[in-house]
């Protein structure tokens, strides 16, 4: 992939709103000029997870996690920052041009994707006009979807169509539009035989498949004919943009619910889910009649944790779908069930009650996964020990992917009484099974570390640094109390103008304006003081490069730095003034909410503390270095001596040096 340019990550970090990012996952409520909602990376129950339209950053009182948009991307969804940038990208339409891919082979591989979403496109609208627009579409199409009681409204929101019978009609519209025939191949909507095109869906009605974010990635395609030896959904074949695995149907609709209510419902198929929309049930997704993959539900876990799986009166499917509902458990996600009575699917249900006898039947024949499968087992054993052996084993293995000892613990106790068993002789068996599967994960991790999660755990912001008094955190970092406040009123204030006296050369007095960046600098090179701190050092040195280009950056600059390191402190800083925090005036009374209008007297002060923690210091070293030199070394001794008293004057004159530049 190429490197994303400068001025697009501006693009990106300008346009993108952290509060609409993160609402995506998070039910944010507005708390004051902030957004306030429950920890996405905690399991709080009362809400310390803040969001700040005003300044674009967030932070997590409990995790003690905060930064930009970015951060939140690569925490949450564990991208990298390109991918973060480019999930931003995406999601606000910001075209990411792809300056020198790599290889030519890359280059063809991205324009080939994006010609196979505009054919998607194209074709999408295509059967949607002539379902609406031609003789054909409205007596056949049409009036199929009508007489399954599909509302107008829900035939268009899902962009339901028709494909011609004729055989050939699309491709030719297709062709003459003048779409490459090998891209309408790809996608699968011409095949080809002995040279003649034709339309794969022809006479079929279509459902396109939207991805998370809206494009059409591929369609089904029903049949209208009621003959068994005709496959009755024809689907995109795979392709560069169609992957079977990790779609889910509806999802594009349906993600605002399901943060919105916290909780994903999964069924079979496209009936099911968009007859569900119809009756008002918006959180539902399909996996599209195959087993569910680690992808797919990677995908709800975006958004919520919890999947609840409704399944048909009569499936015989259920036991084969248990394989898929374990990797849920292992992903530490909580899974429900929901059994509709016999010869009911979802679609069938919804369409014979009404919305609130539907809203009753899910909430009162909701069951937890454990329950449901030990049920479905149990009534399969009929008390045959063997077969009770071997189920009580199938269950525990479920239990033993559970991450969390808690949520395990309940299931023990569930099933030890659904059995009729010790629970010790359970849950000695959990953990029999689990030391098996933790072997495996730890091998898969040791080859996972990366640079990444080393620095994440080094990473002196990241964890517990819940206090926001510089004091304590001075102490838990190895940076120093005067450096962190000089850096944080660069930060925080670089770019204010500033008055000061100067002595010119004819010795006369006279007023400068400057500007914060350039006075602190300035006195820091003056007496080649620098930052120890590395972070600190890196901050300096982008203020540094900024006035060689005569630019002084606002606090906003840092935020699409790619070191995230330095954007989780430059968001402390910008958040530190009381309104991110409500207990922060008891935790941190160093300054006054007045701040601003003593900004000249801050930065005086903050170098004047900087230079002299420098100092001293230097003082001390210097004070080791006497106790241990050989006094016989007269020259060392002296020099040392001479510096230790040069120190101590400019100690003493630097408060009167310093507040003599003030006006
Ligand atoms: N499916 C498929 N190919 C088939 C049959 C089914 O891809 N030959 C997939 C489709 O995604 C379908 C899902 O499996 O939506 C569920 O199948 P089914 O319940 O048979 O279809 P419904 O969506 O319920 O369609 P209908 O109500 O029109 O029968
Ligand atoms: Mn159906």
């Amino acid at each position: 992939m190429a490197k994303i340019p400068p001025h697009i990550i501006d693009e990106i970090m300008q346009t993108a709103r952290i509060e609409e990012v993160i609402g995506e996952f998070v039910q944010l409520k507005k708390a004051g000029s902030n957004f306030k909602g429950l920890s996405p990376f905690t399991d709080e129950k009362t809400p310390s997870f803040s969001v700040s339209p005003a300044k674009q950053i967030f932070k997590c009182f409990s995790s003690g996690k905060g930064g930009s948009v970015v951060t939140f991307l690569m925490e949450k969804e564990h991208f990298s920052y390109p991918e973060a940038l480019r999930w931003l990208a995406d999601k606000y339409n910001i075209v990411i041009p792809e300056e020198k891919p790599a290889t030519a082979e890359e280059l063809a591989k991205i324009s080939e994707k994006e010609s196979l979403f505009i054919i998607n496109d194209f074709a999408k609208k295509y059967f949607v006009d002539q379902m609406h627009d031609s003789e054909e579409g409205q007596a056949i199409g049409l009036s199929y979807f009508e007489e399954r009681g599909f509302r107008p409204d829900i035939i268009k929101k899902f962009e339901l169509g028709y494909c011609p019978n004729k055989g050939d009609a699309f491709t030719t519209s297709a062709m003459e539009a003048g779409y490459n025939l090998n891209y309408l191949e790809t996608t699968g909507l011409v095949k080809t035989k002995d040279d003649r095109h034709f339309d794969f869906f022809r006479g079929r009605v279509m459902f396109p498949i939207h991805s998370t974010s809206g494009r059409v990635l591929g369609f089904g395609g029903r049949t209208l004919v009621t003959d068994k030896k005709v496959a009755k959904y024809f689907n995109s074949p795979e392709s560069p943009i169609y992957h079977k695995s990790d779609i889910l149907y509806g999802l594009y609709f349906a993600k605002g619910d399901i943060i919105k209510y916290d909780n994903c419902y999964l069924c079979e198929g496209y009936t099911d889910v968009i007859s569900l929309h119809q009756a008002g049930l918006q959180n539902v997704v399909a996996s599209s009649g195959t087993a569910l993959t680690r992808e797919q539900i990677r995908l709800i876990r975006r958004f919520t944790q919890n999947i609840t799986i409704l399944y048909d009166g009569d499936a015989a499917g259920i036991k084969a779908s248990f394989r898929g509902i374990d990797l849920i458990l292992e992903e530490g996600m909580s899974v429900k069930v929901v059994l509709f009575p016999e010869g009911e699917d979802p679609d069938s249900f919804a369409k014979s009650h009404s919305s609130t006898e539907l809203d009753n039947y899910l909430k009162e024949h909701t069951q937890d996964f454990v329950t449901f499968k030990t049920e479905i087992l149990l009534s399969d054993s009929q008390n045959d020990p063997l077969k009770k052996a071997e189920l009580i084993r199938e269950v525990v293995q479920s239990v033993a992917l559970i991450p969390d000892a808690i949520t395990r613990n309940v299931y023990i106790q569930e099933v030890a009484t659904l059995f009729e068993m010790e629970e010790a002789l359970i849950a000695t068996e959990v953990s029999k099974k689990r030391s098996g599967a933790l072997e495996k994960n730890f091998e898969r991790e040791k080859k996972q570390v990366s640079p990444e999660s080393v620095s994440a755990a080094t990473n002196p912001f990241a964890p517990k640094a819940s206090s926001t008094n510089p004091n304590v955190k001075a102490k838990q970092n190895q940076y120093s109390h005067g450096e962190y406040a000089l850096i944080r009123v660069l930060i925080k204030y670089g770019t204010f103008a500033i008055h000061t006296k100067h002595i010119n050369e004819e010795g006369k007095e006279e007023e400068i304006e400057t500007s914060v960046t350039e006075l602190i600098c300035h006195e820091l090179d003056k007496d080649e003081l620098s930052f120890s701190y590395p972070l600190f050092q890196k901050i300096h040195r982008i203020f540094l490069e900024g006035i060689e280009e005569n630019t002084l950056f606002e606090p906003s600059y840092f935020l699409r730095n790619e070191d995230q390191e330095l954007v989780r402190f430059v968001s402390e800083v910008i958040g530190d003034d009381h309104e991110l925090s409500p207990n922060w005036l008891t935790l941190h009374k160093l300054y006054t909410p007045s701040e601003k209008d003593k900004i000249p007297q801050l930065v005086i002060d903050e170098i004047y503390h900087f230079k002299r923690s420098k100092i001293e210091e230097r003082i001390q070293e210097i004070r080791k270095l006497l106790e241990t030199v050989d006094p016989s070394d007269e020259d060392q001794f002296n020099d040392l001596l001479g510096e230790q008293v040069f120190l101590d004057r400019v100690k003493s004159t630097l408060a009167k040096q310093l507040n003599r530049i003030l006006l």
